[in-house]
């Protein structure tokens, strides 16, 4: 199975100098990519060099590089993703290479302009699930998380991730 997950603004900016356009202003966020990358026991997430050098360490879960310096090729991701769940988490060159490969799309949608050098294709898919979150982290801005399954595919929603479920555990601050 292959999955992605990624965040954008409103207009699909996606990067800007390395880092999320939006910095760390919204936290919640950040703990549902933790959770959601945790949820999915024996997956291996899978990103861009470029994206690979601007992440913290992530514990507890595999992480490997698509590169053509001695990492993954696209072609390595999907064999791959026949018997492992592999997870895309970027960045915009490697999302546009696999958008229409992708099985699932957990998707964050902030709704607001950013300053971006780095812009993501558009994904689309089946909505199994949409919450939209009222001011997240007290910016005074919503946001929109997104389940998606490809259309094609015959994924049950007990096979998928849901925010809400997330919320349950968490003491949110929202
Ligand atoms: N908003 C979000 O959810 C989110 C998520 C992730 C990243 N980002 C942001 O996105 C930006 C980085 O994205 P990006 O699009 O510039 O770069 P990227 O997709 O992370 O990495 C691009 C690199 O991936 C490798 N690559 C691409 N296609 C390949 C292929 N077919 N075979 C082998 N290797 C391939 C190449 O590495 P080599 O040059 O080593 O060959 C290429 O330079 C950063 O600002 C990051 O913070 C945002």
């Amino acid at each position: 199975m292959l999955i992605g997950i990624l965040a954008k603004g409103k207009n699909n900016e996606f990067g800007l100098n390395g880092d999320l356009p939006w910095g760390r202003k919204f936290p919640t966020d950040l703990k549902w990519f933790k959770w959601l990358t945790s949820q999915y026991k024996d997956a291996v997430l899978v990103c861009g060099s470029k994206t690979a050098q601007g992440l913290p360490p992530l514990p507890g879960r595999t992480l490997m590089k698509i590169s053509k310096d001695g990492g993954l090729s696209i072609e390595d991701v999907m064999t791959m993703s026949v018997d492992k769940t592999v997870i895309v988490i970027g960045g915009a060159e490697i999302f546009k290479q696999l958008a229409n490969k992708l099985d699932v799309v957990y998707q964050t949608v902030i709704q607001d302009n950013f300053e971006a050098d780095t812009f993501v294709c558009d994904i689309s898919g089946l909505v199994i699930s949409e919450e939209r979150v009222h001011n997240l982290d007290n910016t005074g801005t919503d946001v929109v998380f997104s389940t998606m399954t490809n259309e094609a595919s015959d994924l049950r929603i007990d096979d998928l991730v849901e925010f809400k479920n997330f919320l349950k555990t968490i003491d949110k601050g929202i």
